[in-house]
């Protein structure tokens, strides 16, 4: 991913007077939106939500999810940026404002910036545990452990604040680094090597997993819906997650969008980026479960999986230190982009409402995360026993951690991509629209009613279902 708003072509003055760069061409779009796609969303999350919410059936409503909602509300928010020319806050407002429409409909994307803020906060915390696998797989404590010595570890590591503080810190330095300074073109580079390079990785893990002799279970537990194990509460994990791995609701392909050319067409964009990201989430899944049912562990155990699973493939197959080394630090690199884009939203707004400077706004957004972070590291020990709002079913037993990314995940998110959607499909013209996406008429219907109908109402459904 890179930057796509380095200081010299925003600088600092008054926005009139600055024109705005763009993407250098699709190829360049396409990277930066894969590259905050695709994350520990993919890699850490789905597959542990997918074992927390039995299998098969759930993975069918979330692909669901990404088909009817996800895409059609990306193509959505990309057309906003795109028209509106700015930040995703002042995008919407200057659409309401040309169009003549109310200015509340800015709040979808204060919604997302602040749901940005408030994931980057834990997602620095992740990050920081893939960081520090790198390590741990480098100097060869992986080889050959049994499956307990492996979650020793992990939970070795999640009962030391201070190392996860460290590890959390370097992750947000890393962030914090890039969007300071805009390396546009390094970053682009980067990922055209390193994202096919975590492709193949995932595929090397794949063909191992296909060794344990486990390898058809963990395909039916994936494909073979059993809709006896999924609960209400999960189809909204379903439709949250939809939202987290697309980047979608955060107003960041908005700000993406601000900067692509006329003449790119957003549906094919859109449908690659989509693909892509469900193809790396679905190789997660066929690289892990096979290696959690060969070693009887529980396909539920939470967001500890990948940390206890993917080490057991690395520990045992030939080169597994090179290969586990090579992995994390490609599952850095995909959270460090993923989580550029989230810092991006929340520094572009900093640098409107405040008249920050880049590098001021960048350095206080960062540390204001950064010491959010800190209350989900505690809440994985020290606090591992406060769950505030406890006394509601709903939330029992739910950490700090455990509500942030509940509240964001499966709160904000959707309603933001909910605000998104009914502004695009009711509120913005249908010439508008046209003009911006550019597809045949059939298309074109064909979106429209989807982003009119069945988004709104099947987001709503899904909310109102589980929150009354
Ligand atoms: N899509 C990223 C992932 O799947 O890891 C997470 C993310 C990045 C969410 C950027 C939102 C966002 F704006």
């Amino acid at each position: 991913m890179n930057n796509p708003s380095p200081a010299s072509q925003r600088g600092g003055d008054s926005e009139a007077s600055i024109k705005r760069g763009l993407w250098s061409s699709r190829m360049a779009f396409v990277l930066a939106a894969t590259g905050s796609a695709v994350g520990l969303g993919n890699i850490w999350k789905f597959p542990y939500v997918t074992g927390e919410n039995g299998g098969g059936a759930f993975v069918l409503v979330y692909l669901f999810c990404i088909a009817a909602v996800g895409l059609p509300i990306m193509m959505a928010e990309i057309l906003i940026g795109r028209r509106g020319g700015a930040s995703p806050i002042r995008s919407m407002g200057q659409i309401t404002r040309r169009d003549g429409h109310h200015r509340a409909w800015g709040l979808a994307a204060v919604i997302g910036v602040l749901a940005a803020f408030l994931i980057l906060s834990f997602y620095s915390m992740i990050g920081g545990w893939a960081v520090s696998y790198i390590s741990t797989s480098a100097t060869g404590q992986l080889t050959g452990l049994s499956a307990d010595a492996i979650g020793e570890i992990f939970s070795g590591l999640l009962g030391n604040p201070w190392a996860l503080l460290g590890w959390h810190t370097l992750f947000m330095a890393l962030v914090v680094f890039v969007v300071i300074r805009g390396l546009r073109g390094g970053l682009e580079r980067a990922v055209t090597i390193l994202m096919p390079a975590l492709f193949v990785l995932l595929l090397i893990v794949v063909g191992y997993a296909m060794t344990t002799g486990h390898f058809g279970e963990g395909v039916a537990f994936l494909f073979q819906p059993d809709f006896s194990g999924l609960t209400t509460a999960g189809v909204l994990v379903a439709l949250g997650h939809a939202f987290f791995t697309l980047s979608l609701g955060m107003a960041v392909m908005m700000a993406y969008g601000s900067y692509l050319s006329k003449n790119v067409s957003i549906a094919k964009t859109s449908i690659v980026v989509s693909v892509m990201d469900t193809g790396v989430a679905l190789l997660a899944g066929l690289a892990i479960f096979p290696i959690v049912f060969a070693n009887g562990l529980e396909p539920g155990a939470g967001p500890g999986l990948i940390f206890q699973t993917l080490p057991l493939a690395f520990g045992q197959m030939p080169w597994g230190s090179l290969f586990g080394t090579l992995f994390f630090i490609l599952l850095t690199f995909a959270a460090w982009t993923s989580a550029i884009s989230l810092l991006e939203p929340v520094v572009e707004w900093l640098e409107e409402k405040k008249g920050m400077s880049r590098g001021k706004s960048t350095i206080g957004a960062g540390i204001a995360c950064w010491l959010l972070g800190i209350v989900s590291i505690l809440s994985l020990n020290v606090w591992s026993d406060v769950t505030p709002l406890g006394m509601f079913a709903m939330f029992e037993g739910k950490t700090i951690f455990d509500l942030l990314d509940f509240v964001t995940a499966s709160v904000m998110l959707p309603l933001a991509g909910l605000l998104v959607a009914l502004f695009a499909g009711w509120i913005m013209t249908r010439e508008a629209l046209q003009n911006e996406l550019a597809m045949s008429a059939r298309s074109f219907s064909l979106w429209y009613g989807i982003i009119r109908y069945v988004t709104p109402v099947a987001v709503a459904v899904v909310f109102i279902y589980n929150l009354l």
